[in-house]
């Protein structure tokens, strides 16, 4: 299953030639381009179907590269290198002059992070032991390798099913063990300013508060106020296409038997024990009780709930507590996704 030597070459080849290389990090499955090539950036955008003005994360193999890539760096930002990389935090900057517009979506700023995957951390040292791409710059820009607004991936059979033909090689590192997108913090306020946590993910704002020794500003910004633009920050984003409702534990059984009785296929996704009715559902996926165990397997699951021809998929709410706050902003965005307006259940 994991990639061998020819593998990672291969990829590396691919990388410099400006072809698109799909890679496992430990969040989910990135799609992969030289960031200093604008035209292989560009490949990226057509195979995902994604909008020109979204900018791209850039995969370094190190926080060494960091001042490659931004300017004006804050003291802060090296503490949270030194603290996170490699794993899942996501800095913004400001953009050094070298980086192509078309990576940075025309902004001033810059998306960088050092991705924990082994497969992830190999193909990028060995790209920069081949040079490095472009300028020798060292970056690889990797949004998901799903297509725009859908479900991320979170196994190379993923990628392949919805990206296939588009991508010329899909390295295959397993499962990843996070499971949801990397936490999103934007230091382009600067020293002494807090910092805007623009995506929640695994790193959580009070370790990064530990870090800093300042709490960042929670609470995602509209894109017209000034702030950076953020595609997982629509309000429709990692959406199957079958309706989502969320529902709380205490109205599941009842919500699960309305439906049944108007006849309506109903897949039920759950955590902790499985209510009852769920077994008169036409199907259902209970995944474990803690954040970290629900959140490696939320993205599988509601992709084979998506393929399970329900009329409508029914997810649990999880707790209000702020150790589920990443979860529960990706079954708020799914809850938004396709299908609105199809009202089966009355809301909760
Ligand atoms: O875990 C992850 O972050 C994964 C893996 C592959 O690294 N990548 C990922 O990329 O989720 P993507 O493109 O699907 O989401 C990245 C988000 C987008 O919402 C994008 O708008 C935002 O990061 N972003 C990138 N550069 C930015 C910038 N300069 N300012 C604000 N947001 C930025
Ligand atoms: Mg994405």
């Amino acid at each position: 299953m994991f990639p061998d030597q020819a593998d990672l070459d291969r990829a590396v080849a691919l990388l410099q030639a400006g072809e698109l290389v799909a890679f496992p990090t430990e969040t989910v499955y990135g799609l992969g381009a030289d960031a200093a090539n604008p035209a292989a950036v560009g490949k990226i955008f057509a195979a995902k179907g994604r909008p020109a003005d979204h900018p791209l994360i850039v995969h370094l193999p190190g926080g060494g590269g960091l001042d490659r890539w931004a300017r004006e760096i804050p003291t802060i930002a090296w503490e949270l290198a030194e603290a996170f990389w490699p794993g899942p935090l996501t800095l913004i900057l400001k953009r050094a002059p070298a980086v192509p517009a078309a990576v940075t979506g025309g902004q001033d700023s810059v998306g960088l992070r050092v991705p924990a995957h082994p497969v992830a951390l190999s193909l990028l040292r060995a790209y920069a032991e081949a040079g490095g791409g472009v300028a020798g710059l060292c970056g690889v820009a990797a949004p998901s390798a799903n297509r725009f607004g859908r479900i991320s991936p979170t196994e190379a059979a993923h990628v392949r099913d919805e990206l296939g033909d588009a991508v010329p090689l899909i390295l295959d590192g397993g499962r990843c063990q996070v499971g949801i997108e990397s936490t999103i913090l934007d230091l382009t306020p600067g020293d002494g300013q807090p910092p805007r946590l623009l995506r929640p993910g695994r790193v959580t704002p009070e370790q990064i508060g530990t870090v800093i020794g300042i709490l960042p500003e929670i609470g995602i910004r509209r894109p017209d106020d000034g702030t950076p633009r953020v595609s997982g920050s629509l309000a429709a984003h990692y959406a199957p296409t079958t309706p989502l409702r969320l529902v709380t534990t205490a109205r599941l059984p009842e919500v699960i038997d309305t439906l049944r009785q108007a006849g309506r296929r109903c897949a039920v996704l759950c955590h902790g024990e499985l209510p009852s009715a769920a077994g008169a559902a036409h199907a259902w996926r209970r995944l474990p009780a803690d954040p970290r165990g629900y959140g490696r397997s939320l993205y599988a699951a509601l992709r084979e709930l998506d393929q399970t021809a329900a009329d409508l998929i029914v997810a649990e709410e999880t707790p209000a507590t702020p150790a589920w706050a990443a979860v529960a902003d990706r079954l708020r965005r799914a809850a938004c996704g396709a299908g609105q307006g199809t009202d089966f259940v009355p809301r909760t």
